[in-house]
C-alpha cells in the first residue's frame, strides 16, 4: 500500500502536469486538506470555495468536497474542466430538496423572493433569486427584508430558522437538515461544558435550536475557525464536522479543541460529528481522478445559465 508521501508527491506531480488546482472543504479529512494546502490550492468555506473556483487561472478545478461543490465550481468557470473524486458524495440537504417539489412550493407564493442554500443542487439554485451560504445567510436576509421583501428559504430549517429569529424576517421555510448537525444534542454539550468550564462553544448553524442558543459562536466553518484563533479561550467545544478540527489545531496548536457530543449512550447516530459524503474523498480517489478523470462534473448549459445568476448575486453581496 502506497504510504503518504507517495501518495503527496504523486498527486503533486499530477496537479503540476495538468495545471490542475486541488480545492478542499473544512470537513474533508486532513490528509485531503494537507495536500491541498501542500499543493498550492485551498481550503475553505462553501462561499471561499465558490470565489475562488470562479477566479483560478488553472485549466482544471479539483474539487475535494460534495457535488454541489463542484456544480458550483463549473456554473461559475463554464469553461474549465471540474473533477470530483467522486460524483456520489451528495448531501442530506441536497438530496432534502427535489427541484419539482421546491418549484412547485415556490410557484404557490409568487410574491415571495426565493433565497437558497448552497447546498442544493444546480436545478434549484436555477429556480432561485439568491443563493447563499451560511456566512452571509443572516446578512443577505437582513438586506431583503430592509426592502421590505418576503421570503421562500430552502433547504435547511435549522439555518432558516436561526436567520428567522436573527432578522425578524417573513419567511416561508423548507424542511429538510444537515443529517450530521441535526445530531448535536443541548445536554450533552451542557454536560460536557460543566467539566470544562473555560470552554467556549462553537456551533455551525445547521444546528438545531437548542444547540445554537447555547453557543457562545454561530458561524460558517470559516468564522468559527476566525473565533478559535481570537478568542482567549484555551478549549473549545466545537459542535460541526470534526474534519475543521485539522485546521483549528493547525493554527492554534497551544488550544484544545472537543468533538461536541451528538446522540448520547445508545444513541443511534450514523454520522457523528462527521459528514459520510465528505468523507468519500481520499487521497487514492483523489489521485485517480487526475489520472484518469471519470467523475466530471457536468451541468445542463440552460440550467447553468439560470443558475449562475442567483451565485452571481451572492458573489456581489458578499464583496
Ligand atoms: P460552510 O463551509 O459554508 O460553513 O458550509 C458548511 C457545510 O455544511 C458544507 O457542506
Ligand atoms: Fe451536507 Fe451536512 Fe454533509 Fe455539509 S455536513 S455536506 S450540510 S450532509
Amino acid at each position: 500500500k502506497a504510504t503518504k508521501e507517495a501518495y503527496f508527491a504523486d498527486i503533486q506531480a499530477l496537479l503540476k502536469e495538468k495545471n490542475a488546482v486541488l480545492v478542499a472543504h473544512y470537513y474533508t479529512d486532513a490528509l485531503v486538506q494537507e495536500i491541498a494546502e501542500k499543493s498550492g490550492g485551498f481550503i475553505g468555506d462553501s462561499l471561499e470555495m465558490a470565489r475562488f473556483g470562479a477566479n483560478t487561472d488553472a485549466d482544471l478545478i479539483v474539487v475535494a468536497g460534495v457535488r454541489f461543490m463542484g456544480e458550483t465550481a463549473k456554473i461559475l468557470a463554464p469553461n474549465k474542466t471540474v473533477v470530483m473524486p467522486t460524483l456520489e458524495a451528495t448531501c442530506s440537504l441536497d438530496l432534502g430538496c427535489p427541484v419539482d417539489e421546491f418549484t412547485k412550493f415556490c410557484e404557490q407564493h409568487p410574491d415571495r423572493e426565493v433565497v437558497v442554500y448552497a447546498n442544493t443542487s444546480a436545478e434549484v439554485k436555477a429556480v432561485a433569486d439568491w443563493v447563499v451560504t451560511s456566512s452571509i445567510a443572516v446578512d443577505l436576509i437582513d438586506h431583503l427584508d430592509a426592502q421590505g421583501k418576503k421570503i421562500i428559504w430552502g433547504p435547511d430549517k435549522h439555518l432558516g430558522g436561526y436567520v428567522q429569529k436573527q432578522t425578524g424576517a417573513d419567511m416561508l421555510l423548507w424542511d429538510a437538515s444537515c443529517i450530521v448537525h441535526e445530531e448535536f444534542k443541548a445536554k450533552g454539550i451542557l454536560d460536557m461544558k460543566a467539566m470544562y468550564p473555560d470552554a467556549a462553544i462553537l456551533v455551525h448553524p445547521e444546528s438545531p435550536d437548542s444547540v445554537v442558543q447555547i453557543a457562545d459562536v454561530v458561524g460558517s466553518t470559516t468564522q468559527l475557525i476566525k473565533a478559535s484563533q481570537s478568542l482567549p479561550n484555551q478549549q473549545f467545544i466545537v459542535a460541526t464536522d470534526r474534519g475543521i478540527f485539522y485546521k483549528m489545531q493547525q493554527l492554534s496548536p497551544q488550544k484544545s479543541f472537543i468533538e461536541a457530543p451528538t446522540g448520547g449512550a445508545g444513541s443511534s447516530c450514523k454520522s457523528c460529528a462527521h459528514c459520510p459524503w465528505m468523507a468519500m474523498n481520499t487521497l487514492e480517489n483523489l489521485k485517480q481522478a487526475l489520472i484518469d478523470p471519470t467523475d466530471i462534473v457536468e451541468v445542463d448549459i440552460e440550467i447553468a445559465n439560470k443558475a449562475m445568476i442567483p451565485l452571481n448575486r451572492m458573489l456581489e453581496f458578499a464583496k
